[in-house]
């Protein structure tokens, strides 16, 4: 008994000890936002709940990870991106797969939203109807405990979602709001006329203009507006209410508390609204991160924030906050991985090259997310002023990448299709799965052995291309292994509108089967992608913070691509052309790290969608 409360005297020293640290400036923007001081007590107050209630090894955790704030900016952390029911099943069928997940160099699995949603009515998802419950078919929180304690003997991080910018029409709050309680109504924007909805219509961009039109939905039966930004489903959470802060507060350290490690804050740039105002990434939604950056510093500091902006990068950068008052450790590489399928559909690396150079300037504590796809379309967000200079016009541009990754133009051998094509601007995003644009899905249909070798290697120097950027990779399940789209959506009367279940398919466990014979297209990729992991995880100028740059290599179609950490210099050549293309360099011993032998540059052949990894020992 005695040495029970001795250790809960110690434990509530840390949690007091990191509240000290942070309780003027999360007091301080408290007020700041809502002037309340007694809900401001109640936060506090339960966050020392949600810390003693915290199991020992993940405070364990907690303590270690404060001690070594670089362990995720190394270059061991390769992550994978899942569906648990396309993946495998549910909860225990994941626990099932760690050996693959293993097999494939992967340390960090983004387990997709898996939280109570209702059928047909998820977007995903991302339409949660109760934050403490796992969706039946998947498992329950217990599940969850076991996977992630699983997953941390392995050491694996798993990362989920956190959607806080709204909640399912189904959830609890939205149904008392339904019925007319005025306290749930304040949870959420509601409006008994169309007069203030339609002032917001003025200057409110569309999410989704084609499968989900306008920013509100009529609620018939109480005669509402309500605002919902993404689909009808979705209510948007008016985050004025310092009630909506502090439950989803309560909400959020729960999950940390089933032993999550990263947690994805979903759409975050939308969750404070002001008329007149386009209601994205406005001051306060950096007030409401930087205080759940505190928060999770005292209560779960092993906890890294991932923020999903999906923007231009003067949008993005702001989301790391500043050195002294962070904000998110992690953020996606958007506009990296758009140029990078734009370089694809002109087989020309300069505004790659401008976009990485952006990239590789930002102070080396940023740590960016980069992917190749995602569960999401691709948006068409480029420089379009730097095109400009080239003579390319956005609206054209657009058209032309739209075409080309549909296989229409440009000596295309993508297969894909256009989502939330919008009649008024004409513009449309893309879906597809990696392998599909990159020509597998068209070689393997009209069975062209050379289409497919020439497929099959560019996507293995997309590949290598993004484990030589800085950060953390993740891949798209499925793509270590050249899965196609799937059309199936189509039959399904929920899903047909939204073309982005193209690259939502089930994991293919037969075709997957194939990795282990090099001479299938599986095992091509899968083998040529384990050695380019390994190569990653074990030569330390892949670290995060290492010095990074570009080269120009005088020819357009090669990207060379640089990297250096304590003596250790690696240069990397990416041709994204379907023609073999010589560069001029410098003359240098390397060695191939893939080959293992000494090379010589100068006059250097890099073949067709081909690349080189080369080690220089610099004295
Ligand atoms: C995020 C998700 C996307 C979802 C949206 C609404 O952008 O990535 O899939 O539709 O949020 O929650």
């Amino acid at each position: 008994m005695e040495k029970k409360t001795k250790k809960t005297n110690k434990s509530t020293e840390i949690f007091q000890s990191r509240l000290k640290k942070h309780h003027d400036e999360l007091r301080w923007l408290y007020m700041e936002l809502y002037e309340n001081p007694s809900m401001f007590a109640e936060l506090c107050s339960r966050m020392e709940q949600f810390y003693l209630e915290r199991k020992e090894p993940l405070k364990k955790l907690d303590l270690d990870r404060e001690k070594d704030k670089e362990w995720y900016r190394q270059n061991d952390r390769l992550g994978m991106m899942f569906y648990i029911d396309n993946f495998a099943g549910n909860m225990k069928g994941v626990e099932g797969r760690l050996d693959y997940i293993e097999q494939c160099n992967v340390n960090y699995i983004h387990l997709m939203p898996f939280l109570e949603t209702p059928k047909d009515r998820s977007d995903g998802g991302y339409a949660v109807s109760d934050f403490r419950k796992v969706r039946k078919e998947l498992g329950s929180m217990e599940d969850l405990e076991e996977l992630t304690a699983a997953c941390h003997k392995r050491g694996i991080c798993v990362c989920m979602d956190f959607v806080m910018n709204h909640t399912s029409e189904d959830h609890e709050w939205a149904k008392r709001a339904r019925a007319g309680e005025g306290e749930y109504m304040s949870r959420y924007f509601f409006f008994d006329n169309a007069q203030v909805p339609s002032q917001y219509e003025k200057t409110v961009p569309q999410v989704f203009p084609t499968t989900a039109p306008g920013n509100f939905t009529w609620i018939e039966d109480i005669g509402h507006y309500v605002m919902t930004t993404f689909y009808p489903y979705q209510w948007d959470l008016n985050y004025k209410n310092p009630r909506v802060f502090n439950e989803m507060m309560y909400h959020f350290l729960y999950l940390a508390n089933r032993g999550v490690d990263i947690i994805r804050i979903d759409a975050v740039p939308y969750i404070w609204k002001e008329l007149g105002t386009s209601c994205r990434n406005l001051k306060q939604v950096h007030t409401i991160v930087r205080m759940m950056r505190m928060i999770s510093e005292i209560v779960c500091p092993s906890i890294l924030l991932l923020g999903e902006v999906v923007m231009e990068p003067k949008k993005v950068t702001p989301y790391f906050g500043t050195l002294e008052k962070p904000e998110c450790h992690l953020l996606y590489n958007v506009t990296t991985m758009a140029t990078t399928w734009h370089t694809v559909a002109t087989r020309n690396v300069k505004l790659l090259k401008k976009q990485l150079d952006i990239v590789n300037s930002l102070p080396k504590e940023y740590v960016f997310l980069n992917y190749l796809r995602c569960h999401d379309d691709i948006g068409w967000g480029l420089d379009y002023a730097s095109l400009q200079e080239e003579g390319m016009e956005e609206r054209s541009h657009k058209q032309y990448l739209n075409d080309y990754f549909q296989g229409s133009a440009g000596g295309s051998n993508s297969r894909g299709e256009l989502y939330n094509a919008d009649p008024v601007t004409g513009d449309a995003r893309f879906c597809a799965t990696t392998a599909s644009m990159c020509g597998i899905e068209k070689a393997e249909i009209e069975q062209d052995g050379k289409g497919m070798e020439k497929a099959v290697r560019m996507d293995i120097m997309l590949h290598a291309y993004l484990f030589m950027q800085s950060g953390i990779p993740v891949l798209y399940s499925g793509d270590e292994i050249g899965q196609k789209n799937d059309y199936s959506y189509k039959k399904n009367p929920f899903k047909a509108a939204d073309s982005r279940y193209i690259h939502r398919g089930a994991m293919n466990w037969v075709q997957a089967e194939k990795r282990k014979k090099a001479d299938t297209v599986e095992g091509k990729l899968f083998q040529e992608l384990g050695k380019l992991e390994k190569i990653r995880k074990s030569e330390k100028a892949f670290v995060s913070c290492a010095d990074a740059w570009t080269t120009d290599t005088g020819n357009a179609a090669v990207l060379c691509m640089g990297r250096y950490w304590e003596g250790e210099k690696i240069i990397g050549l990416f041709n994204f052309s379907e023609t073999d293309q010589t560069v001029r360099m410098e003359e240098c011993e390397y060695t191939d790290l893939l080959s293992g032998q000494a090379v010589r540059s100068g006059e250097v052949t890099v073949p067709a969608y081909g690349f080189c990894y080369w080690k220089q020992i610099v004295p």
